[in-house]
């Protein structure tokens, strides 16, 4: 695991958008592994940037996104679609075709589950996953368990997790309470991780999480064991990292 120091949100968002950018360049028909959340933010308007400029083409990349929330439609601005469209499809000669996430209104979970499988599968695997960090050390919506789940699955989002995320809804009973997320075997089985971790508010789950023991309880714990990780984090976000 190689932990990159940056300076700030900003700094940890030309890092990590120079190593998406890389792997762009190295291979023009790569799989990038997408994430949501507020830290990324930052990568993909970098990674706008740099495309406006015209130093980057990803008329032949295809990307596969970590989750998405069960019962939000596309239109919903809190849907992780809509999210990807607004902060990176919408703004790069992607093709949205080769654009995909779990479907968050199929209600059959087994049904949607075994569909992003089959899609994960058909593209290849993944050549490069970027992943934010939960608070309580989850990646995708992989939330604490007894276990680590394999393959794409259908989660009860923790207390905590909704209330993360309440400041993006109205209310907290619009938050939804259930997601479909990529395993970890999956994120396992991407050639490269790149974990994005910024501010003081993560700095406890980092050291737990990259320098504690690997268990299911912190689920990105299990990075620790992948081949070629990269986590571009802040400052503050390595605070408690001698
Ligand atoms: C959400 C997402 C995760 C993300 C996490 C952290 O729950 N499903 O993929 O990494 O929150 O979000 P943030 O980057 O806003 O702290």
């Amino acid at each position: 695991m190689k932990i990159v120091k940056a300076k700030d949100y900003k700094d940890m968002s030309r890092k990590a958008a120079n190593i998406i950018s890389a792997q762009v360049i190295m291979k023009p028909n790569c799989v990038l592994g997408l994430a949501t959340g507020s830290t990324p933010i930052g990568t993909y308007e970098q990674l706008v940037e740099w495309y406006n400029q015209g130093d980057l083409d990803f008329g032949q990349v295809t990307t596969v996104n970590l989750d998405e929330y069960k019962g939000l439609t596309k239109e919903n601005d809190q849907s992780y679609y809509y999210f990807m469209n607004d902060k990176l499809f919408s703004k790069v000669n992607v093709n949205k075709e080769r654009t995909f996430l779990p479907d968050g209104m199929e209600p059959d979970s087994e049904k949607a589950c075994k569909a992003y499988n089959e899609i994960i599968a058909s593209v290849g695997g993944i050549d490069l996953q970027l992943l934010g960090l939960g608070h309580n050390g989850h990646i995708g919506f992989n939330e604490p368990a007894d276990t680590f789940e394999a393959e794409t699955h259908c989660v009860d989002l923790t207390e905590s997790t909704i209330k993360a995320n309440q400041r993006f809804f109205a209310s907290i009973d619009e938050v939804p309470k259930q997601a479909y997320t990529m395993g970890i075997k999956t994120i396992m089985q991407a050639n490269k991780v790149l974990v994005v971790v910024s501010g003081e508010d993560k700095a406890k789950i980092v050291k737990e999480a990259f320098f504690g023991p690997i268990t299911p309880r912190v689920q990105a714990s299990v990075l620790q064991l992948h081949k070629d990780v990269i986590v571009v984090a802040d400052e503050a976000a390595l605070s408690l990292v001698k």
